[in-house]
């Protein structure tokens, strides 16, 4: 581990601020990050205080004003190499994720990954940030609307994915124009250490400056002066519901914008004479894979009656066989908890589960055995859709089976939750699938046919409604977001007609 935490410039002490050059001694508390593989120190990070973010952002609002005049293509060249240095350094980084979040080495490394893939999305994107044109009513008149860049984004990112959703923001802002600070979480400093790190590089060679800049803080002191930052006018933000609801009145609060991915609750449907093999895969994987925390995880599983047993039992008997321990050793499925807390909050779940009168078909207890504290047991219960702990967004890998007797009614059970980010049928049969993909279908930001609801691929928007915020990242046209659209009349002609025929004064 030493190597991979050389190779990426990871000291014992750590600056917690940077701009494209760290601040040497920032003057917030000292951060001890811990693996939770193990509960062992990696390393410290000395965060920045209020004064330390105030020289960060400084530099970020400044190299905007350069930033945004740069051509886009030539902004996409930035981006390129920051692509190329990552497919550099993608087994160090893969393993660091691993290491510091305990998601399993496969998943660590498909993190980078999704990192590179989004660079070169935004690469040919900095080529096609098109705008439309208009036919003007007015005769010799020419309207279009063109994208402007909008400023300083400030990114606030989750502990499940360290990198990978800061990528999202950072590649897509930076070919738009925009200047970026970012805010990770507090469990996960080091991977944001080291992707700051092969950013600088980038930087440094092109001889830029606060392009891509971090602040490594207390959320009660950078986090909150981030959000409530009048020279930011976009923050995009991941995390949970609770922390989003607060985030966007401060944001609305000076009428900013707000990019929020937040919680999910997020169902796999199976009609019957769906293909079950490909059933017990895509929940294994969906419901097990990052230990049940990613927000697209599988929550609940709605199964038509006539083939709930069945499917029942065949993922029990998968879930015995999950290999659970150290994520960097081939061969484990479900490394731990990113935390104690995670566990407590499992637990506290596993308690509401009991007294709610869910029925555990499997797992649903810690695994004290295995070292440092936060291992726990996949875990399936049976439940009934009425029950309020379902409604929740548990952040742990519980899943919740339930049966209905008809399609429509899981259709309608799965979006009767607060959260609306990913959602999926598996089905053979055209008008069930017809039925979920339509306006009365589910209601979520992701619905998938015969694959599961997590691992979406960067080309798509990824985001979903109701109290998963509402905001899209990634691919498709979310780059709109961190533009302005501008509308312009051009006249070319020495008359002055006015609009829907107006006559003033003549
Ligand atoms: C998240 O959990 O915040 O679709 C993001 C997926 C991943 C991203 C998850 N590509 O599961």
């Amino acid at each position: 581990m030493q190597d991979i935490l050389k190779e990426l410039g990871i000291k014992d002490v750590n600056s917690g601020a940077c701009h494209g050059k760290w601040i040497d001694k920032p003057s917030g508390p000292e951060l001890v990050s811990r693996s939770p593989i193990d509960g062992k120190p990696i390393a410290t990070v000395i965060q920045a205080s209020e004064k330390d973010y105030e020289v960060v952002m400084d530099q970020a609002d400044k190299a905007f004003r350069t930033w945004r005049m740069l051509p886009a293509p030539r902004r996409g060249e930035i981006v390129r190499q920051l692509g190329e240095e990552l497919r550099k350094h993608r087994d160090a980084l893969g393993k660091l994720v691993t290491l510091e979040m305990g998601k399993i080495l496969s998943e660590g490394m498909g993190e980078v990954q999704e990192m590179i893939d989004i660079c070169d999305f935004a690469v040919g994107l900095s080529r096609q940030l098109y705008g439309l044109s208009m036919h003007s009513e007015r005769p010799h008149h020419r309207m279009y609307e063109q994208w402007h860049p909008l400023g300083v984004v400030g990114i606030i990112s989750a502990f499940n994915f360290p990198v990978a959703v800061w990528s999202w923001n950072a590649a897509i802002a930076a070919v738009c124009g925009d200047t970026m600070v970012w805010k990770p979480s507090s469990q996960t400093p080091l991977t944001a250490v080291a992707v700051q790190n092969i950013c600088n590089r980038v930087m440094e060679r092109n001889d830029l400056q606060g392009l891509f800049c971090l602040t490594i803080g207390r959320g009660r002191e950078v986090g909150e002066k981030l959000v409530a930052d009048r020279r930011v006018p976009l923050i995009s933000a991941t995390g949970s519901t609770a922390m989003g609801i607060r985030l966007a009145q401060v944001v609305a609060g000076r009428l900013g914008r707000t990019i929020l991915e937040l919680g999910g609750n997020n169902a796999i449907i199976v009609t019957e004479g769906a293909n079950l093999d490909l059933v017990v895969r895509a929940v294994l994987f969906g419901a097990v894979g990052t230990t049940g925390q990613r927000c697209t995880t599988t929550r609940r599983l709605l199964l038509h009656r006539p083939i709930a047993e069945e499917v029942t039992r065949r993922l029990v008997q998968a879930y015995e066989q999950i290999t659970i321990g150290n994520p960097l050793e081939p061969g484990i499925l479900m490394g731990p908890m990113v935390n104690r807390a995670g566990v407590e909050d499992m637990m506290a779940a596993m308690k509401a589960i009991r007294e709610q009168g869910g029925e555990v078909l499997y797992g649903g207890e810690e695994l004290k055995q295995l070292p440092g504290d936060c291992y726990v047991q996949p875990t399936i219960v049976r439940a009934r859709p009425e029950m309020q702990i379902v409604k929740n967004e548990t952040f742990a890998p519980i899943l919740y089976v339930i049966e209905a007797d008809t399609v429509d009614q899981l259709v309608q059970i799965q979006n009767d939750v607060p959260q609306g980010l990913s959602s999926a049928m598996f089905t053979n049969d055209l008008l069930h699938c017809e039925r979920f993909l339509s306006h009365e279908g589910s209601d979520c930001g992701i619905a998938n046919i015969n694959i599961g609801t997590s691992g979406a691929e960067i080309g798509g928007a990824f985001g979903g409604e109701k109290e998963t915020g509402g905001g899209r990242e990634a691919g498709s046209d979310s780059w709109k977001a961190y533009m302005r659209r501008q509308t312009v009349t051009m006249n070319w002609s020495s008359e002055l007609p006015l609009a829907q025929g107006l006559k003033f004064g003549d």
